[in-house]
């Protein structure tokens, strides 16, 4: 299959970045992230979080966040919701629009939502309901479809079975991700294949994790199997905090070197997305994750 002429980057570094950070992050350092995500160019910005604040402490501020951030015309501000009391938070804060999550394997959802997998899908409902009503686009996610630190390899078929439900509750879009990023372009290409049974190619994204240092490779794979929606996180951010040793989602950066090598569009400033990055690694004090962004450095 040839490859998508164009690409929608969803950056997320904001929230699943940011998230996983140990220590405080002011208000103003993540609005001044996100202002300078949308200057490079990006559409899309996961920029918080309506979560229980208890078990994510770092983006108890969304509210705060969703306040002060300058509204760009043509980008779009999201945020999670794991159920109703986040999405009338969420509502509340003026976002563009939600995303719930799931996972394909039965002990990440207890640990990351302290419910089973069916639980969450009947979580969801009245969120998709109230969403609908408001006239609100709901992102779905489907976390471990590769693997699960708690139960080792998912089957595709569980992964497949997740994916459709959320698609067929009224999700846009359902993002598949390799949250502990084991993923490999074989055993990523076998899942998307089982997905795509289900859910056209146009309506999938990726969110891969690189941990192993797999999350090019498999961007590669996934867009010959005409996957166009790729998730990233500038600077490499970010980790799961119910996922030990998983590393950040796949750089921005890295992302739009490959875009760019391929011709493919996708609308992105490089050099600006290397200084949007650039700023918060020096705000949070460690390198960038980025190899683009290392390889620049002056
Ligand atoms: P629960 O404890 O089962 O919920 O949590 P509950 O309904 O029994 O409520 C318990 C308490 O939580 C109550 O407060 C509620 O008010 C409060 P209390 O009476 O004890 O003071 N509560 C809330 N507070 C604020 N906002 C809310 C909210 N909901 C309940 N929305 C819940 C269930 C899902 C809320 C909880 O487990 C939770 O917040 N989990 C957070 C999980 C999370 O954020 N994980 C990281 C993001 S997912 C991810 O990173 C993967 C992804 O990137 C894709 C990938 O890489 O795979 C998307
Ligand atoms: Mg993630």
């Amino acid at each position: 299959m040839t490859l998508p002429s164009r690409v929608r980057v969803v950056e997320v570094g904001p929230r699943d970045g940011l998230q996983n950070e140990k220590q405080p992050i002011a208000t103003d350092i993540k609005v001044e992230l996100i202002h300078r995500l949308a200057e490079a160019g990006v559409t899309y910005i996961e920029a918080g979080s309506f979560v229980n604040p208890k078990w994510i402490p770092q983006m108890a501020g969304s509210e705060e966040v969703f306040q002060q951030i300058r509204r760009d015309p043509g980008v779009t501000y999201a945020a999670l919701t794991p159920n109703l009391q986040g999405y009338q938070r969420a509502i509340a804060s003026g976002v563009s629009e939600v995303a719930i999550f799931a996972a394909a394997s039965e002990a990440f959802s207890q640990q990351n939502i302290n419910c089973s997998v069916a639980e969450s899908i009947e979580r969801f409902a009245p969120v998709m309901t109230a969403a609908a009503n408001d006239n609100v686009r709901v992102r779905g996610y489907v976390s471990c479809v590769v693997g699960c630190p708690y139960e080792g390899e998912v089957a595709t078929g569980k992964v497949a079975d997740v994916a459709r439900q959320l698609f067929d509750m009224g999700c846009y879009e359902v993002s598949m991700g390799d949250t502990i990023g084991v993923g490999t372009p074989a055993s990523v290409s076998a899942m998307l294949e089982a997905t795509l049974e289900y859910i056209p190619a146009a309506q999938l994204a990726v969110h891969l994790h690189d941990t192993y240092g797999q999350a090019l490779a498999n961007i590669y794979a996934s867009m010959q199997l005409g996957i166009a929606t790729i998730d990233s996180s500038v600077a490499g951010l970010g980790g799961c905090p119910y996922a030990k040793g998983a590393s950040g989602n796949v750089a921005s950066e890295d992302v739009i070197y490959l875009l760019n090598g391929l011709g493919i569009e996708h609308g992105i400033d490089l050099d600006k997305l290397i200084a949007a990055g650039n700023f918060i690694s020096r705000e949070l004090g460690k390198d960038s994750n980025s190899k683009v962004a290392r390889a620049r450095l002056k």
